[in-house]
């Protein structure tokens, strides 16, 4: 297993995600625990992008998100459906970009200082396990750009694992 990922932090987000996309997809192994791949992708993503300021997984057990692996400050544990970003992403099944979290009805400040967020749903068939979201304290921070590959990675995450028994 690769000890440490080489991505060049001179390059625009788009080769970053490039560079990043295929060592994530060496790291991961279908043979070990979903919540530990889960928790190597949140790490790459936090040491790939400085402008990241969490990042984690919330899980799905078909009726509630619940806090998985992230790195960054301690988070609300639970998010109901239909709420805050990430409840609305699971709704809606659709990828959410927000420029200004506090402009957001129903936003869930975990940290006071974040200002802006990108939630993609986790989706297989028509179920949705989970969310990728992911904070920032710049506004404005995440686009299309960071659409198209977060997709790509969640994407890739529902083709090597079945997300069927994570939660307890
Ligand atoms: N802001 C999210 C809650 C999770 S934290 O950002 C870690 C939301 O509104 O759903």
């Amino acid at each position: 297993m690769a000890e440490s990922l080489d991505i060049d932090k001179s390059l625009s987000d788009e080769a970053k995600y490039q560079q990043l996309i295929p060592q994530v997809e060496s790291l991961l192994n279908p043979d070990e625990p979903l919540i530990s791949n889960l928790a190597n992708v949140t790490a790459a993503l936090k040491e790939a992008f400085e402008k990241i300021s969490w990042v984690g997984f919330y899980l799905s057990d078909g009726n509630k998100l619940y806090l998985g692996p992230f790195q960054g400050k301690v988070a609300c544990t639970v998010i109901e459906f239909g709420k805050g970003v990430c409840g609305t992403s699971v709704e809606k099944k659709e990828t959410i970009i927000v420029e200004d979290v506090h402009k957001f009805p129903g936003h869930i400040a975990c940290d006071s200082g974040s200002n802006s967020e990108i939630v993609v749903p986790i989706i297989k068939g028509e179920i949705v396990y989970g969310v990728l979201d992911l904070d920032s304290y710049i506004f404005s921070a995440f686009n299309n750009i960071d659409k198209k590959y977060l997709q790509k990675l969640c994407l890739l995450l529902t083709e090597k694992f079945s997300f069927e028994k994570i939660l307890l």
